[in-house]
């Protein structure tokens, strides 16, 4: 399977490069395109935890654990299924895949499996972000180029132009490229015909994309927080493929603190496997994994300083809420949709924060976890 990525083709490189903030969404991927950050931008607590932070020295590694086989990629069993079922369908008919829809919060598979769909298919693979996408000129250009069969991956779909979006429909319901030459009254629109592929669009905020667009994709599925056990596997896979000795309770000890995130798993048994080296533990049990990773204060149920913050200061401020996003936001010094998008899916998940009309309320689990009994908010917390 060919990989192209055209992140870095269809960039511009006159155009100032974006400068990296703490933790915006929105700059994600151009990050991304930039791997020149040094790795003391991304402070320990910070890098540790975010699902969506890649550029680091895992971001280059990512890859070589990456699975490239339905039968490696764990978990995700709906999704797997229902894949399964269409690809067997396509190959049978000799057709294309249907157009792809993936959305779920970052880190949890959806560019890996936009891979993997691609090697099923036996068909190449292009990679792209929708950033990159800024000119008609580039959306044209990687579908003209596109093979028979190929996979268009394009992350981040949801933050695609107008003018892209435009391009993308007759091509993904006609396979058709229709541009306009000359301008005003002169303007005639030409077709192409393109040859038939299939768009994969990622996604993490589903509800940013226009209809037209998400109602042109065949398949649209959503990734899920995975089980504990389900990452025990992950990390029990790339222990091995990283050559690291781990026993199934340090895998699982790994796996409780990550979030439910596979691209967090990796992150943190690469912390775990420099701390056995360092220290000659040898294989990474239990004790050894807790010991690191209350090192680099990942606690127990792998929240990090702004989970807690934003926890104790519902909890503290406003007795258990509701609190409204904006004030959580100020208090944590993030932006409301990093609170949406990271923080929230995951505190929701696990049963300690819930969603009222009202504003956010912390729950009696998040209650016990912060060391709180409920209505004696004002207790202080020794952990912040
Ligand atoms: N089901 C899985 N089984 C094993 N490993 C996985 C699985 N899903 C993801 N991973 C691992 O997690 C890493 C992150 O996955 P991936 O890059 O596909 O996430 P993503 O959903 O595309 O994230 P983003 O929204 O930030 O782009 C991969 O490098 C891979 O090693
Ligand atoms: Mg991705």
């Amino acid at each position: 399977m060919a990989i192209i990525s055209s992140r870095q083709q269809s960039q511009n490189p006159d155009e100032p490069q974006p400068k990296r903030q703490k933790r915006p969404r929105e700059s994600k991927k151009a990050s991304e395109q930039t791997p020149s950050l040094a790795p003391s931008e991304v402070s320990t607590e910070n890098a540790l935890l975010q699902p969506e932070a890649k550029v680091d020295e895992q971001g280059k590694q990512e890859d070589s654990i990456r699975p490239h086989r339905f039968s490696d990629y764990i978990g995700q069993k709906d999704l797997k299924d229902v894949l399964e079922i269409a690809i067997k369908a396509a190959k049978s008919r000799n057709e294309v895949l249907d157009h792809l829809l993936l959305y779920g919060p970052p880190g949890l598979g959806k560019t890996t499996m936009a891979m993997i769909l691609a090697s099923e298919m036996g068909v190449g693979c292009k990679i792209t972000s929708a950033p990159a996408l800024e000119r008609p000129r580039d959306i044209a250009g990687l579908l003209i180029g596109l093979k028979p069969g190929d996979v268009l991956f394009i992350d981040e779909i949801h933050r695609l132009s107008r003018m892209a979006e435009e391009i993308l429909y007759p091509a993904m319901e006609d396979y058709r490229l229709d541009i306009t030459v000359g301008k005003g009254t002169t303007a005639k629109t030409r077709s192409i015909p393109l040859v038939k592929f299939t768009l994969v669009g990622a996604t993490t905020r589903v509800g940013a994309l226009t209809s037209p667009l998400r109602d042109r994709f065949g398949l649209v599925q959503k990734l899920r927080f995975y089980e504990p056990e389900e990452l025990s596997k992950i990390v029990i896979r790339s222990a091995q493929l990283l050559n690291t000795p781990i026993n199934s309770e340090g895998a699982q000890e790994v796996a409780r603190r990550a979030r439910g995130t596979p691209r967090i798993a990796n992150r943190l048994l690469r912390r775990v496997r420099d701390y056995a080296e360092v220290k000659e533990c040898g294989e990474i049990t239990k004790v050894v994994a807790a010991e690191a990773l209350e090192l680099f204060q990942v606690d127990p149920c792998g929240l990090d300083w702004t989970d807690r913050k934003m926890l104790s200061v519902i909890i503290e401020q406003f007795n258990g809420g509701p609190v409204g996003i904006e004030t959580i936001a100020a208090a944590t010094g993030e932006d409301t949709q990093t609170i949406e998008e990271v923080y929230e899916p995951y505190l929701m998940q696990i049963g300690y924060l819930s969603r009222t009309p009202r504003g956010r309320t912390a729950t009696q689990a998040a209650y016990k976890h912060m060391g709180f009994k409920q209505g004696s908010s004002s207790e202080q917390l020794s952990l912040l």
